[in-house]
């Protein structure tokens, strides 16, 4: 499980994986953030892709080409707005994760990388939020042996640090 599972500090852009996945909304039309800048490496082509999927639930995702893109599927994940904690957004957080993985395995994706999801425009506590997504893909992946390596991607100092010590723990 170690070997699967490691944290990076990068452009999730940039990143050479069968699928990225974005923080995206239900919309599926762009935004900011992580968003914005799958958007614009992308190419237009992908929003005209996302225009054809009819939006996507909080907690669920949605697959599509990766066109300009190194990577090529981006999975597009919708994570939940942080409202103080009593809204289920725990499980919405779980959920999205679980989805990704899921959808990795039905289109035979080997790797995988994540960024913090609902940690930014969203305002997801991030001690929390990482040690969901950490709990959740491990448990995924006891039940999906087919996916062989799974990468948060981090593009800040702060939570880089978090994951290494979550990972090492
Ligand atoms: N590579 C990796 N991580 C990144 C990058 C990047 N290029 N850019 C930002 N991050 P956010 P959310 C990190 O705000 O909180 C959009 O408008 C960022 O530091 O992108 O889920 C959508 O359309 C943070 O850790 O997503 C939605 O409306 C993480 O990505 C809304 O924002 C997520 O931050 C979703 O909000």
């Amino acid at each position: 499980m170690p070997g699967r599972i490691e944290a990076l500090k990068e452009d999730i852009t940039t990143l050479t994986v069968d699928a990225i996945v974005n923080a995206a909304n239900t919309s599926l039309l762009g935004g900011g953030g992580v968003d914005g800048a799958i958007h614009r490496a992308a190419g237009p082509q992908l929003l005209e892709e996302c225009r054809t999927l009819g939006g996507c639930e909080i907690g669920d995702a949605k697959i599509t080409k990766g066109y300009g893109l190194p990577a090529k599927y981006v999975i597009h994940a919708v994570g939940p707005m942080w409202r103080g904690g009593k809204s289920n957004e725990s499980q919405k957080l779980e959920s999205c994760y679980r989805r990704c993985l899921e959808i990795a395995c039905e289109h035979e994706i080997k790797s995988i990388a994540f960024p913090c999801i609902s940690t930014g425009i969203y305002g997801y506590p991030k001690e929390q939020a990482l040690s969901i997504a950490l709990s959740t893909v491990k448990e995924g992946l006891k039940r999906m042996p087919e996916i062989e390596k799974v990468i948060f991607c981090c593009f800040s100092d702060g939570d880089y640090q978090r994951y290494r010590s979550l990972l090492s723990g």
